[in-house]
């Protein structure tokens, strides 16, 4: 019997990448999908590092490989992913290549959008507004990935109780762990088509 391929995934991801080696991680122990590249628009992002000791392929651009035609747009195009994952990409995402992969990009952010979403929140800032504001909780949205930050269409959202005293970093811990728990779920589910529906808000 012949194995169906498998699904090709590209993380894009700034920084330390931990959510990018837990989804590669992920697919490695299963037959459905596996990440084919990693891309950072930093060249000496540690998630680089995580994707080459985990044998996948992973490189840096520039800026402006990032908005010409025969950068990333050729790059991805040869690549012929089947899901584009942000796992803390802090760029925009270019328009000519959201048009090239129509509702095949999708971004994880560290709060239950529409709060604290949008430019300048991303990591630990949101960590440190919720945590400013007291927040009774927090949680984690994945989204598709519009030309707007943060605006696209909702695809899953899940909660965590806080106590209102947490500090910035006792909360990213928090939200990191659903980070972990969720975000390979929720792109399984997508490549696969089916609806990932739980909501547990
Ligand atoms: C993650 O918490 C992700 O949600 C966030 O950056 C972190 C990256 O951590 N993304 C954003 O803030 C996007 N607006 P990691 O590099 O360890 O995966």
């Amino acid at each position: 019997m012949k194995t169906p391929k498998r699904k090709r995934i590209v993380i894009f991801a700034s920084g330390n990448g931990t959510n990018a080696q837990n989804i590669i991680e992920h697919f490695q122990q299963g037959h459905l999908a596996k990440v084919v590249l990693v891309l950072s628009n930093k060249k000496d992002a540690k998630v680089l590092e995580r994707a080459k000791a985990l044998e996948v392929m992973a490189s840096s651009f520039t800026r402006d490989e990032l908005h010409s035609e025969n950068g990333v747009l050729k790059t991805l195009k040869k690549t012929d992913p089947d899901i584009i994952v942000l796992a803390g990409f802090l760029l925009k995402f270019p328009a000519p290549l959201l048009q090239e992969f129509p509702g095949k990009v999708i971004n994880i952010h560290p709060a239950l959008l529409p709060k604290y979403g949008g430019k300048g929140m991303y990591g630990s800032h949101v960590h440190e507004a919720v945590a400013q504001n007291k927040e009774k909780e927090t949680g984690i949205t994945i989204h598709y990935v519009n030309e707007e930050y943060d605006e696209g269409a909702i695809i899953y959202q899940t909660k965590v109780a806080l106590g209102g005293d947490e500090t910035a970093k006792e909360i990213a811990e928090k939200v990191h762990a659903l980070e972990y728990l969720h975000f390979p779920k929720v792109i399984e589910s997508l490549l696969n088509e089916s609806e990932y529906t739980e909501f547990n808000g």
